[in-house]
């Protein structure tokens, strides 16, 4: 498996490696800036999706809005984990450093890597995410950080789902903020702030 990507080398001497993953409709290109914004010196790594939604990129199969194929998110999710064990060696990274960085589609795809491959990605920002699907097994995520960031008005992601996913995170042992914005399913100026709070907590 090999998704179209572009990795930017931290720009100084940082481990951490941002994973840049766009929402339905958007490509490699759309998160880099934001990415520089959350941290200036981390390494940029940004892949678009193979999945094709009436020619649009995402990173898994849909039935319907906020309706997922389940066995194309499993099989998604663990094809990705492995994608990035693989461009760990090639780019020379280390993967505990990962922070994935997941807009709606891309923190969906991120969530259920969490759940289904513990240990993948120790760190995540989450905008506008639902939950993926509810693993067959409880993952343990003790040790791993999760920011939340959903929309109190939000069209596509209702407040109950969000509050689902976080709870479920929760109950797995990660330790989880979550943070609702007058917002819908678009970013508004003030969460990205807080998303540079919470990694430079790290
Ligand atoms: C999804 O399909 O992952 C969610 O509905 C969000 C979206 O991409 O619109």
């Amino acid at each position: 498996m090999n998704l179209t990507h572009r990795f930017i080398p931290a720009t100084q001497e940082s481990a951490r490696v941002l994973l840049l993953l766009h929402g339905t409709g958007g490509n490699e290109n759309d998160l880099i800036p934001l990415g520089r914004d959350l941290d200036p010196s981390a390494a940029l790594l940004s892949l678009r999706g193979n999945v094709l939604e009436n020619g649009m990129p995402r990173f898994f199969r849909r039935l319907a809005e906020g309706v997922f194929d389940e066995e194309d998110v499993i099989r998604r999710a663990n094809e990705l984990a492995d994608f990035l064990r693989q461009l760990a060696l090639e780019y020379g990274f280390d993967p505990s450093q990962l922070t994935a960085v997941g807009y709606s589609n891309g923190a969906n795809i991120a969530a259920a890597v969490l759940v289904l491959r513990p240990g993948t990605i120790r760190s995540a920002i989450l905008f506008r995410s639902m939950v993926p699907l509810v693993p067959a097994v409880m993952p343990d995520l003790k040790g791993t950080r999760v920011l939340m960031l959903s929309g109190t008005h939000d069209p596509i992601v209702p407040v109950e789902n969000s509050e689902r996913l976080a709870a479920m995170l929760e109950k797995a042992g990660a330790d989880v903020t979550h943070r609702f914005e007058e917002a819908g399913h678009q970013l508004v100026f003030g969460e990205i702030a807080a998303a540079k709070n919470w990694l430079s907590a790290a």
